[in-house]
């Protein structure tokens, strides 16, 4: 399982007046079979984290370091919109991304197009799918990596929120019958809570405020009592953290 370790991360954008601080000297400790979400308000510096961590970005100070058993670990991205490949079909779109062509891949990437309930639109081309159908692809296509850790921005805000729920619930089966180390971020705190073990709250300026343990059993329903109170506590800290940031 991963192991990550971020010591005083800090990244800018810009220099002089236009300089701004996307995460300030940010530590943190993350690993194992766990489902991390990251929330804070719009421009707190989620996506600037997820991007450094997937390494789309480099930090301007500070080290990052993600491991497995040692070594360095293998990571998944999924992001907001599915990024699928339109002259592809779906299975060529999760081929695209493996190491070789072979029954062994093709079945791997056949086994997680089943989990996302689409086994049956491999030869299908992406504009032939509709929106969440396509964002599925997206997941099993970073599933069929079977990356160490998987690195996911918003990957459901675009859906409607019946998908969004059902994709939810496809995701959560997935972390638990692979063991994978999920970071998730999100602005929607009820999401979070539904899908997390550990909630990562960030405030304007990309300071980390709080890290909340989210000690609920799974599956959690919005419509959970325990739910629901844990999702009031994690928003009035969201409410404590936007004051302090005006
Ligand atoms: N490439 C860039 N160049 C300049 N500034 C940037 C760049 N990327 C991000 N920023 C700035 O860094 C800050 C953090 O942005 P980031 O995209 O990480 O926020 P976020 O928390 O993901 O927001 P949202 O919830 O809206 O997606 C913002 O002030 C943003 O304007
Ligand atoms: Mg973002």
């Amino acid at each position: 399982m991963a192991e990550i370790k971020i010591r005083n991360l800090h990244k800018e954008f810009g220099t002089g007046a236009d300089k701004v601080v996307a995460l300030e000297d940010v530590n943190l400790d993350m690993g194992g079979h766990v489902f991390v979400s990251i929330v804070g308000p719009s421009g707190c510096g989620k996506s600037t984290l997820l991007n450094i961590l997937s390494g789309i970005e480099t930090p301007t100070s500070g080290s990052l370091e993600i491991t497995q058993s040692g070594h360095k670990a293998a990571p998944g991205y999924v992001f907001q919109a599915a990024r699928l490949l339109p002259w592809r079909t779906v299975m060529d779109n999760l081929l695209f991304v493996q190491q070789d062509k072979s029954d062994e891949t093709r079945a791997r990437c056949q086994k997680y197009l089943e989990m996302v309930q689409l086994g049956d639109k491999g030869d299908k081309f992406p504009g032939e799918l509709s929106g969440g159908m396509q964002q599925r692809v997206g997941i099993a296509r970073a599933f069929s990596i079977e990356p160490d850790v998987l690195f996911m921005d918003e990957p459901f805000s675009h859906l409607d929120a019946i998908t969004a729920r059902s994709l939810r619930r496809e995701l959560h089966t997935m972390w638990a019958d692979t063991g994978k180390t999920i970071i998730f971020v999100t602005h929607d705190v009820g999401e979070a809570v539904e899908l997390s073990n550990r909630i990562l709250v960030f405030a304007q300026g990309g300071r980390l405020e709080d890290d909340i343990t989210v000690d609920l059993d799974f599956p959690r329903d919005a419509a959970d009592e325990e739910v629901a109170i844990a999702k009031a506590s994690v928003l009035r800290k969201f409410e404590e953290f936007d004051l302090l940031a005006t």
